[in-house]
C-alpha cells in the first residue's frame, strides 16, 4: 500500500498488504480484535501510568475502559499501552530522578507504534509533566485525562489534606502535641478513596495546569477521582481524540507561548505548586516555546491567589469543584484581561468560549480578583550571590513578616547532615536563623527531591516556632508550606554559590526586592571556591550515569539535554 501525503502513521503497520500488514494485522488479532478495526480509522494510544505501586493511578484501567468506550463510539480504533509509572510516596530517592526516563519512555512509545492519536492518563505529581514531555516530543494529536483527586480527607472532626496535614502532624508529634496512636488513625482518615492528593499540591496543581494549556477538556482539573462525572470526562476524551486526529489537531497546535502564559497566570490564582515551574519549563523547552524563568515572575506577579485551598488556605478540591472548579478561576481572569482567551483548546475552542459562561458557587472557596484570597499569588524569581541563576519562592505559602529578612546561616551539608543534627538540644539555632541545605539540586541527591520545606528543629517547635527562612537547592513537596526559598541554581554540588555558605554568614531575603544575598565578601568567596571540592559521582552506570551527565539546572527545567526538542512522529523503517 503507498502512503498517502498526510494519511495516518497506522495504515503504514496495518494496511499494508503482504507479510508485513499479515505480521501487524495477525498477532493483534489474538486479542480478539476485528479485522474491521484495522480499515485505516483512527488508532488511539491510551498511555496508562496504571500501577499498584503508584496508589494515586491505580483506578486507571477503569478510565482507560471508558476512554476507549468514547474512541469506539466515534469509530476509533483504541489501543492501551503501559508506560513506567512514578508513585510519590514509595520511589526511592526521588520520583523526579525518573521523570525524565518515564517521558523518553512515552517518546519511544508513542513513535515506535502504529498511533495516530494519544490519550494521556495521568494523575500522581510526576506523570502529568513526564507525559507531557515525552508527547511533546512526538507531537501527535493528544489530550490529557487526569485520575482527578481523592475525596476531602476527614479526621474526627476535621478536614484534612494530603500532604499539608502531614507536615503538620509530624510537628505536632515532635512538639509533643499528639500522640503516635493519633497520628496514625490519621493515616486511614486522609486517604478514603481513589485518586491523586487533593490539596492544590503538585498533582491537582499540574491537572490544572493541563487544563489552563488547553491539553484536557474543561473541568479536568477538578472533578474527584470518585465521582461518575470522571469517568464521563474520560468518555468525552475518547470521542474527541478521535475528532482530533481526522482535524490534525496536534499539540503543537495548542502549546503556543500564549498558552503557556495563560498557565502562568492561573498558577497565580490557584496558589499552585512551585514544581509547576520546572514542569512548565521542560515541557515548553520540548514543543520548541521560548519559555524562561523569568516568565514566571513576569506574567504571574500581578495575579493575586483567589483559590481558598491547602496549603495556602483551608479547603480540598472536591470543594473546588462544587464551587466551580477551574473554569470559574479563567472567568475571572479572563474579565480582568489576565488570559489570552483565543487560545485554542483539545476540543476545538478557544479558553474563553469554554469558560465565559462559567459560575462560581462559593465565594468562600473561589474568590473574586476584586477581593482575593491573597494579594500575592503567583511564583517570586529571586536573584543575587546566592543564585545567580535564579531561585524561586512562593509567597501565598510564606510568612508575610518574613519575606524581608536578614539572618545568620545555619547550614546542613546534605540531607544526612540535617537529619542527624536537626534535632540536636545543642544546635546553635534560632527563630532568627536562616537553615541552609546543600546538596538536594538536581545532580546533588540525586534528582532533585521535594526536601526543601525541610522540618523546624524541634527545640524551636516546642518554643512555638512555626516558620523561619529556609534556602535550598531542593524542591518543596506542592502540599508544603512556609518562607521557603527554593531551586537555588546553580546548585551546590555543582560548586554553586549555595555550595560555599558557612555557618554564621549573613543571608538577606528581599522577596518584594527579589533579592537574595550572600553577604560574604568576594575575596572570601573566592578563596572558598578555590577550596571546594565537586563530590562523587553518584554513580557510573545505567540510566543514573545518563541522568547525572545530561541533566540541566532548574532554571531550565531539570531536564536532560540531550531531550529538549522533538523528532516527531515520523513512521520508523520496517524491520521484517
Ligand atoms: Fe500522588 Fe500526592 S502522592 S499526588
Amino acid at each position: 500500500m503507498t502512503m498517502k501525503k498526510n494519511a495516518r502513521r497506522s495504515i503504514e503497520w496495518f494496511g499494508k498488504d503482504g507479510k508485513d500488514g499479515f505480521h501487524h494485522r495477525s498477532w493483534m488479532k489474538n486479542q480478539g480484535l476485528p479485522h474491521h478495526l484495522f480499515d485505516g480509522r483512527p488508532v488511539i494510544g491510551i498511555c496508562n501510568t496504571w500501577s499498584e505501586l503508584t496508589p494515586c493511578n491505580a483506578h486507571f484501567r477503569l478510565l482507560a475502559e471508558r476512554v476507549k468506550r468514547g474512541v469506539y463510539e466515534k469509530g476509533g480504533f483504541p489501543l492501551e499501552f503501559p508506560v513506567m509509572s512514578l508513585g510519590e510516596t514509595l520511589m526511592r530517592p526521588s520520583t523526579m530522578l525518573y521523570r525524565n526516563l518515564v517521558s523518553m519512555d512515552v517518546e519511544e512509545s508513542i513513535r515506535a507504534n502504529p498511533l495516530d492519536g494519544v490519550v494521556l492518563l495521568v494523575g500522581c505529581d510526576k506523570t502529568t509533566p513526564a507525559l507531557l514531555m515525552g508527547a511533546a516530543s512526538c507531537d501527535l494529536p493528544t489530550i490529557v485525562v487526569s485520575g482527578g483527586p481523592m475525596l476531602n480527607g476527614r479526621f474526627r472532626q476535621e478536614e484534612i489534606g494530603s500532604g499539608t496535614h502531614v507536615w503538620k502532624f509530624e510537628d505536632m508529634v515532635r512538639a509533643g502535641d499528639m500522640s503516635m496512636r493519633e497520628f496514625m488513625d490519621a493515616e486511614a482518615c486522609m486517604s478514603r478513596s481513589v485518586g491523586h492528593c487533593m490539596t492544590m499540591g503538585t498533582a491537582s496543581t499540574m491537572a490544572s495546569m493541563s487544563e489552563s494549556l488547553g491539553m484536557a477538556l474543561p473541568t479536568n482539573a477538578a472533578i474527584p477521582a470518585a465521582d461518575s462525572r470522571r469517568n464521563v470526562l474520560a468518555h468525552m476524551a475518547g470521542r474527541r481524540i478521535v475528532e482530533m486526529v481526522e482535524e490534525d489537531l496536534a499539540m503543537s497546535k495548542i502549546l503556543t507561548r500564549e498558552a503557556f502564559e495563560n498557565a502562568i497566570r492561573t498558577n497565580g490564582a490557584i496558589g499552585g505548586s512551585t514544581n509547576a515551574v520546572v514542569h512548565l519549563l521542560a515541557v515548553a523547552g520540548r514543543i520548541g516555546v521560548d519559555l524562561s524563568l523569568d516568565d514566571w515572575d513576569t506574567f504571574g506577579q500581578d495575579v493575586p491567589c483567589i483559590v481558598n485551598l491547602m496549603p495556602s488556605g483551608k479547603y480540598l478540591m472536591e470543594d473546588f469543584y462544587y464551587a466551580g472548579g477551574l473554569p470559574a478561576v479563567h472567568r475571572e481572569l479572563g474579565e480582568a484581561g489576565l488570559l489570552h482567551k483565543d487560545a485554542l483548546t483539545a476540543n476545538g475552542c478557544t479558553l474563553w468560549e469554554n469558560v465565559k459562561d462559567a459560575e462560581c458557587w462559593n465565594r468562600d472557596v473561589i474568590h473574586s480578583l476584586s477581593a482575593p484570597f491573597k494579594e500575592q499569588g503567583g511564583i517570586a524569581v529571586l536573584r543575587g550571590n546566592l543564585a545567580p541563576q535564579g531561585a524561586i519562592l512562593k509567597p501565598s505559602a510564606a510568612t508575610e513578616s518574613l519575606m524581608r529578612h536578614r539572618g545568620k546561616a545555619v547550614v546542613f551539608e546534605d540531607i544526612d547532615d540535617y537529619k542527624a543534627r536537626v534535632d540536636d538540644p545543642d544546635l546553635r539555632v534560632d527563630e532568627t536563623c536562616v537553615l541552609v541545605l546543600k546538596g538536594c539540586g538536581p545532580k546533588g541527591y540525586p534528582g532533585f527531591p521535594e526536601t526543601g520545606n525541610m522540618g523546624l528543629p524541634a527545640k524551636l517547635l516546642k518554643q512555638g516556632v512555626s516558620d523561619m527562612v529556609r534556602i535550598s537547592d531542593a524542591r518543596m513537596s506542592g502540599t508544603a508550606f512556609g518562607t521557603v526559598v527554593l531551586h537555588t541554581a546553580p546548585e551546590a554540588a555543582t560548586g554553586g554559590p549555595l555550595a560555599l555558605v558557612r555557618d554564621g554568614d549573613e543571608i538577606e531575603l528581599d522577596v518584594p526586592a527579589r533579592k537574595l544575598v550572600l553577604h560574604v565578601s568576594e575575596e572570601e568567596l573566592e578563596r572558598r571556591r578555590t577550596a571546594w571540592r565537586a563530590p562523587k559521582p553518584h554513580s557510573e552506570r545505567g540510566y543514573l550515569k545518563l541522568y547525572l551527565d545530561h541533566v540541566m539546572q532548574a532554571d531550565t527545567g531539570a531536564d536532560l539535554d540531550i531531550l529538549t526538542g522533538g523528532s516527531g512522529a515520523e513512521v520508523p523503517r520496517e524491520s521484517h
